[in-house]
């Protein structure tokens, strides 16, 4: 075999273990996506997740008494009493009605959860609610 082949021998090697090993590593990425976030979670239960991880809403808003935010009681008592959607107010679609005065604060927000899934809103949604059973 010539030099030049056993070049391109190499090359080719070199280059196909490169592209194998990263596509291991796409596939670990996919799995551990999977297992963060689908996992066949219940609304409520993907809303927790998000609720104390990504989102961060536990640092402003607890179950049952007001921390820098309304309660979650007092949030899911008035959207259930106006018969309004959580979802849509996180979408920036609709008025603040718990708080407007304090809007401004929570406004900030709303950058982050324009980028969540529906999915995710509507458990988000479903979260808040779950916390006046
Ligand atoms: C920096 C503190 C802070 C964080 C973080 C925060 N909130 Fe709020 N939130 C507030 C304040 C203050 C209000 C009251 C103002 C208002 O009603 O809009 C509020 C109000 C709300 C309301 C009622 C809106 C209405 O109709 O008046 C909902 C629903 C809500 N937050 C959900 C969330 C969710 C979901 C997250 C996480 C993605 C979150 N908040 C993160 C401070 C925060």
């Amino acid at each position: 075999m010539s030099k030049k082949l056993v070049l391109i021998a190499l090359a080719f090697l070199a280059f196909s273990c490169k592209k194998e090993s990263q596509e291991s590593s796409n596939k670990e990425e996919e799995q551990n996506t999977v297992v963060a976030e689908d996992k066949e979670l219940a609304p409520e239960e993907l809303g927790k997740v998000i609720f104390e991880g990504k989102g961060n809403c536990i640092s402003c808003h607890k179950t049952d008494e007001k921390l820098i935010g309304p309660s979650l009681q007092e949030i899911a008592k008035i959207y259930q009493e106006k018969d309004a959607k959580i979802a849509t107010f996180l979408k920036g679609e609709s008025e603040a009605i718990v708080d407007p005065s304090q809007f401004a604060v929570m406004q900030a927000n709303l950058t982050l959860t324009k980028t969540f899934s529906d999915k995710e809103l509507q458990g988000l949604e479903a979260y808040i609610h779950s916390n006046l059973k």
